[in-house]
């Protein structure tokens, strides 16, 4: 995947990062965003009705090998399950359409981000590293939220842990096109549900675990039963916004089963795994293409000029 020719672009992915680091730290050969992970393999099997939606290759093939890297937020590698930090969770799935060539979905446990640019989410995370959180009345946070009601709405967002990542539902929020055989297209946006259904713990609950909760509880689920999704595409209406993740499309859009996923084993040497692998929020897949939202190239960039510096990083 290639970095942007926008050397605008280039340059405020570099200030995510440093911004990233100021308030986790350097964590070397670590994300500098959903640091602690843990990954599993399987294979996605589409649905009948996935190929009308697009031409994309999973689509059209009996059964696809996937991987998936669930993580916990913030760029701190030893963040406890149960700090109230560690939502939203992240899931980055991978489909292996051949020998190095793939398509990702990138989501997150909260159906919301703060804000719709790269630039907007730079002033946000500056704010929350400029102000002492004991000290919120009158603090620069305080201010921007006040003056961004996206932002606003996604920190008061409910966000309960899981009592397990297989019973989280997880939301790929940037809209993609999907295009069919027939060349028509649609806009939609990922979700990703889990067959065990959802399982949010309340503060009590959680706080009775311990701080490897999640990880521990998956290690032991998939040694005992695979770990199973449902891949679903919340579909656009003809005048949805489409280029704006903080724009929420009424609930009552159709719900597309694309298809199911199902993880059997545990990736081996995960810690090497989870330093190499770079997930890609732009499909880069015939029959699914990237929508006009910002986020999709910033994050592309992102992730790219982050996971170089990761694998550069001596192994530990
Ligand atoms: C301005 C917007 C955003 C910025 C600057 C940003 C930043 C980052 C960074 C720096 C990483 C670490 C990347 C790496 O080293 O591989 C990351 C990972 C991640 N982000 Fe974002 N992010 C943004 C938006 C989003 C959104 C909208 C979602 C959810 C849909 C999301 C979900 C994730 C997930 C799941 C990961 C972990 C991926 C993995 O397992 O490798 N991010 N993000």
């Amino acid at each position: 995947m290639p970095l942007p020719t926008d050397e605008k672009i280039v340059a405020l992915s570099q200030e995510l990062l440093q911004q990233f680091d100021a308030i986790f730290g350097v964590h070397p050969g670590f994300r500098p965003a959903h640091a602690k992970g843990i990954m599993l393999n399987g294979s996605f099997t589409p649905s009948p009705e996935s190929a009308s939606l697009t031409r994309a290759p999973h689509m059209n093939r009996p059964s696809t090998p996937a991987t998936v890297r669930f993580s916990n937020s913030t760029g701190i590698p030893v963040i406890p399950d149960n700090d109230p930090n560690a939502d939203p969770r992240g899931c980055g799935i991978r489909f292996h359409l051949a020998e190095r060539v793939h398509t990702d979905i990138v989501s997150h446990s909260t159906n919301a981000f703060p804000t719709r640019t790269g630039q907007d989410f730079l002033e946000f995370l500056r704010a929350i590293a400029a102000t002492d959180l004991t000290h919120f009345p009158g603090s620069p946070l305080e201010k921007y939220l006040g003056t961004h009601p996206a932002a606003l709405a996604f920190v008061q967002a409910p966000k309960p842990p899981p009592s397990s990542f297989a019973r989280e539902s997880y939301f790929g929020l940037t809209a993609v096109r999907f295009i069919n055989k027939d060349g028509v297209s649609r806009y939609g946006r990922y979700r990703i549900v889990p067959e065990a259904g959802n399982d949010p713990l309340d503060a009590a609950a959680a706080a009775a675990k311990g701080p490897n909760y999640l990880f521990d509880e998956l290690a032991q689920r998939i040694a005992k039963e695979p770990v199973k999704f449902r891949v679903v595409v919340q579909l656009a209406e003809d005048g949805d916004t489409v280029d704006d993740v903080t724009v929420h499309w009424p609930a009552d859009r159709t719900l597309l089963e694309l298809g199911s996923l199902v993880f059997t084993e545990p990736v081996p040497d995960t810690a090497h795994e989870q330093k190499r692998i770079i997930f890609d929020p732009i499909p880069r897949v015939d029959g699914i293409d990237a929508s006009d939202d910002p986020l999709l190239e910033l994050r592309a960039a992102v992730y790219l000029l982050s996971g170089r510096r990761r694998r550069a990083a001596p192994e530990s």
